[in-house]
């Protein structure tokens, strides 16, 4: 299964009773391990983990640490970007010269892009 449909299964995992935007991510580790997670809500709102945290949080608990590849899916018109604070986290297990590949997917299609081009000049 590719990494757009596991982000699309873990999309359907979805706690997200607040805002109702399903999100799910897929992560590949440099040993072709994938991780998935979703976003997880609460009734105080500031607590709320986005999906791309959860897939990087459940791989970092297997012992995993360099990150390959992502997808994010959610069930909307377009695709969405991953948070400003999803893009650091990534960055912490990541290197810029293994150039992450991050796909955008929704049900009308996939935007390719990179984690380098979503955060330019990272800490
Ligand atoms: N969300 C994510 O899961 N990932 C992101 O990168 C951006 C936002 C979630 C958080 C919240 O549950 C919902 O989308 C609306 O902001």
């Amino acid at each position: 299964m590719s990494l757009t449909d596991l982000a699309r299964q873990a999309a359907e995992k979805s706690y997200s009773p607040y805002s109702e935007f399903a999100v799910g991510a897929a992560v590949e580790w440099a040993d072709g391990t994938v991780t998935t997670g979703t976003n997880v809500e609460n009734k105080s709102y500031g607590l709320t983990q986005c999906a791309e945290r959860s897939a990087i949080t459940a791989g970092i608990g297997q012992g995993l640490r360099e990150i390959t590849a992502v997808a994010v899916w959610v069930n909307e018109d377009q695709p969405a970007s991953p948070c400003g604070a999803c893009r650091q986290v990534l960055n912490e297990f990541s290197s810029p010269e293994d150039c992450v590949s991050v796909v955008l997917a929704c049900p009308s299609g996939e935007r390719n892009t990179t984690l380098a081009e979503l955060l330019p000049d990272s800490f």
